[in-house]
């Protein structure tokens, strides 16, 4: 099947793809993820395994663009240098409540803005917001432009799914190429999949045909575990590139090429956990809750003897003092447990 895009002639502004177009090929990109790849621990990820790309959790814009709302949300937007290119990520269903936020967001002199339309979750969905904008191209469209003209020179890209309840990559993929994001990031599965199934890797040749020639970059995203996989899938599939989320977590060394996950030793695991959870202290004291960073320190915590153990002494942990005294005394009882 040979698909038309038309372009968008009421665009006001041709596509820039800013520092898309500095990074070498395939590309690899960290996902977003909310309540894990915040400011703490894209900081740990930038200094023990850099990825090309890194992005903010998702943040909404109306809640940037209330008064009331945004002193809440900034802690969610605070980002180091070592994290560049990093790009922001934000949610709504609002055209001029994305064109005001990127607007901040370009003074906030990010690199980027993603537009997540994939979100699957009930509240985010009955707003009529990520996942729920595959059922409203026209007014996804709408949020494109208005982000791009918000912008400046700051380039737009999406993060979405392939389909609502069923894939309809075609139709979907049409719609956003006519708004021209500089990237299109394709999780996927459907929103009703949610993370149920496989992902449909299959489909990924279907979106690059279609964006091919458009200039617009298809990236690919879905139980992707190592960088070589992803290195592999890009060059098989002919996209872009690929992101990676889960395989992150407990494991900021994902992105290391020169230092494999299984060469890092339990006592290394141990100080960058603390390292991270007093980055978390540092940035998030008062603002989120501990509960959050027990959650990391367990993932750093596995394959080693006595490590279930330890999980559950963990969920007594409420700040970084309380980490240091029980990881001090963890390296005592296992200190020679590699
Ligand atoms: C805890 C969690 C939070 C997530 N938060 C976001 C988010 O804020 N924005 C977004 O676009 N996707 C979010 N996702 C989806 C991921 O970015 C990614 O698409 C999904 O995990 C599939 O990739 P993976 O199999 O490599 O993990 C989240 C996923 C998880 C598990």
């Amino acid at each position: 099947m040979k698909a038309t895009i038309k372009a968008d002639k009421k665009d006001p502004k041709e596509s820039t793809r800013g520092f898309w177009d500095s990074l070498s090929r395939p590309i690899i990109t960290l996902a977003p993820m909310a309540d894990v790849t915040d400011a703490a621990f894209r900081r740990i990820i930038a200094k023990y395994g850099k990825p090309p790309v890194m992005f903010t959790e998702f943040v909404s814009c109306d809640g940037l663009c209330s008064e009331k709302g945004r002193p809440n949300l900034l802690h969610d937007l605070i980002y180091h240098e070592t994290e560049r290119p990093i790009v922001a990520q934000i949610f709504g269903d609002k055209p001029e409540n994305f064109r005001e936020t990127a607007e901040l967001l370009a003074e906030m002199k990010f690199d980027g803005i993603d537009i997540n339309m994939g979100c699957p979750t009930k509240t985010v969905v009955r707003q009529g917001s990520g996942a729920a904008l595959i059922k409203t191209p026209e007014l996804a469209k709408k949020i494109i432009r208005a982000t791009k003209e918000g912008a400046g020179d700051l380039p737009v890209s999406v993060k979405t799914r392939i389909g609502f309840s069923k894939i309809e990559i075609d139709e979907w993929m049409e719609a956003l190429l006519e708004a021209k994001p500089a990237a299109i990031t394709l999780h996927l599965r459907t929103r009703k999949e949610m993370s149920k199934v496989e992902a449909h890797w299959e489909i990924i040749h279907r979106a690059a045909e279609l964006a091919k020639g458009t200039g617009i970059l298809v990236l690919g995203n879905g139980d992707v575990d190592t960088l070589e996989r992803a290195e592999d899938l890009a060059l098989e599939t002919g996209i872009d590139g690929v992101m990676l989320g889960r395989a992150i977590f407990g494991n900021p060394w994902l992105f290391n090429r020169s230092r494999k996950t299984e060469d890092v030793s339990f006592e290394e695991r141990l100080e960058v956990a603390l390292e991270h959870a007093r980055d978390y202290e540092e940035l998030f004291s008062g603002k989120k809750s501990f509960l959050l960073m027990r959650k990391h320190l367990k993932a750093y915590v596995s394959g080693f003897e006595g490590a279930k153990d330890f999980r559950i002494r963990l969920e007594d942990v409420n700040n970084f003092s309380d980490t240091k005294s029980l990881v001090n005394q963890l390296r005592e009882s296992y200190i020679s447990v590699k």
